[in-house]
């Protein structure tokens, strides 16, 4: 069993290699985001870790940074290498495919299946 070295660990990914987006070709945009990450020399600073489903089986094939707290929806092999190169390398997230940035309040319209989330309830400040 490998021992990786975390101590240079910046950033997480992980890579949704659930049964729906593997339907929609994870192991492909799996394999190319971790080719890009080794052609680039970034082994050391980026982990990534498959997963099993997350949630959004609609968008995926999923990809999730963290500590960024960006979620990516549909990806294919030329978006996972821009994953690496623009967001991880640059700092620039791949806008067309972002799902969520942590903090959003809303994803899309769509509703994740089987979750019924109440709208914020109104906060009432007291006059003093
Ligand atoms: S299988 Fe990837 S989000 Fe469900």
């Amino acid at each position: 069993m490998a021992i990786k070295d975390l101590t240079h660990v910046a950033r997480h990914l992980f890579l949704c290699n659930g049964s729906s987006c593997a339907a929609r070709g994870a192991a492909a945009s799996t394999v190319a985001l971790r080719e890009e990450i080794e052609a680039r020399g970034l082994h050391e600073c980026i982990h990534t870790t498959k997963t099993l489903c997350n949630g959004r089986c609609d968008d995926g094939p999923i990809v999730i940074v963290q500590p960024d707290g960006l979620w990516y929806k549909y990806m294919d092999p030329a978006a996972a290498r821009r994953v690496v190169v623009e967001h991880l390398g640059a700092g620039t997230p791949v806008e067309a495919h972002v799902l969520y940035a942590w903090g959003d309040r809303a994803i899309d319209d769509r509703p994740v299946p089987g979750v019924s989330v109440p709208p914020p309830a109104e906060v009432t400040v007291p006059r003093g």
